[in-house]
């Protein structure tokens, strides 16, 4: 079976109600992004900073995988697919895909601000985390979020996955933020390369890009693959 890794971003979850950072109306222009994702947010206010993420936890349970989610796990009967993601949300698991390795961390999931940093699921019935709420060893508990100006410690991880590839797939991310959107330049050199993005998005040219929403791209992604 050929390799394919699928590189998602926000734009894979926008068709389950799942807002964007930089499109028009997009999480970054309605709260500032130095007060609710960096270090130095969550050291100056640590209420606000998990408030927006049990905001976000909110809208994630209130979700469903879309049609883009379940047609990438269809994919997995003709090609071994490894989803590498930028999303924090967990609709790729949801929809059933059998390998998705996280590059932002999971929304699902927090860690405990002390020495070790154990991480724990959060639990469904009680997705709210707040100031006060401590891991079994007294600290208190963040999200298991990678914040701007912190580590991506999956990062070699993911370049390895890449640099694997028969086929390499695009989705829903702007390719602003890094070192995420350099794994692109991890894949081996001539394999087909495919961006599925309804808006334009910076990239070079040797790329097939799909200008489409997630569900309806990867519908004709699958249409040029499965004919290849
Ligand atoms: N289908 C596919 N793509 C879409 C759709 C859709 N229905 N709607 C919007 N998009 C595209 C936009 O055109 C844009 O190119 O999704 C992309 C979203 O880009 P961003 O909002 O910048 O999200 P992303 O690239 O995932 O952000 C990267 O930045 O804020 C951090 O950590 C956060 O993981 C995030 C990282």
């Amino acid at each position: 079976m050929k390799k394919l890794v699928v590189l998602t971003g926000a734009g894979m979850s926008a068709e389950s109600g799942i807002s964007t950072f930089r499109d028009a109306g997009g999480l970054w222009e309605k709260y500032p992004v130095e007060e609710v994702a960096t270090p130095e947010g969550w050291q100056k206010n640590p209420a606000l900073v998990l408030d927006f993420y049990n905001q976000r936890r909110k809208q994630l349970l209130d979700s469903k995988p879309n049609e883009g989610h379940k047609q990438l796990v269809e994919l997995e009967k003709y090609f071994d697919i490894h989803i590498v993601t930028q999303n924090v949300d967990n609709l790729h698991e949801r929809a059933g895909s059998s390998k998705v390795l996280h590059l932002h961390g999971e929304l699902m999931k927090v860690r405990s601000t002390g020495y070790g940093q154990e991480v724990f699921d959060v639990d469904k019935a009680k997705p709210e985390i707040n100031v006060g709420d401590l891991c079994p060893k007294g600290y208190q508990l963040r999200p298991h979020i990678v914040w701007f100006g912190e580590s991506v410690p999956e990062i070699e991880n993911a370049a390895e996955i890449v640099s694997q590839t028969d086929v390499l797939v695009i989705i829903g991310t702007s390719l602003q933020v890094y070192p995420a959107a350099g794994l692109v330049n991890y894949a081996k050199r001539g394999i087909p390369v495919f961006l599925i993005d309804p808006n334009e998005v910076a990239v070079n040219n040797d790329v097939h890009i799909i200008r489409k929403g997630a569900s309806e791209g990867i519908w004709e992604l699958a249409k040029i693959l499965l004919e290849l």
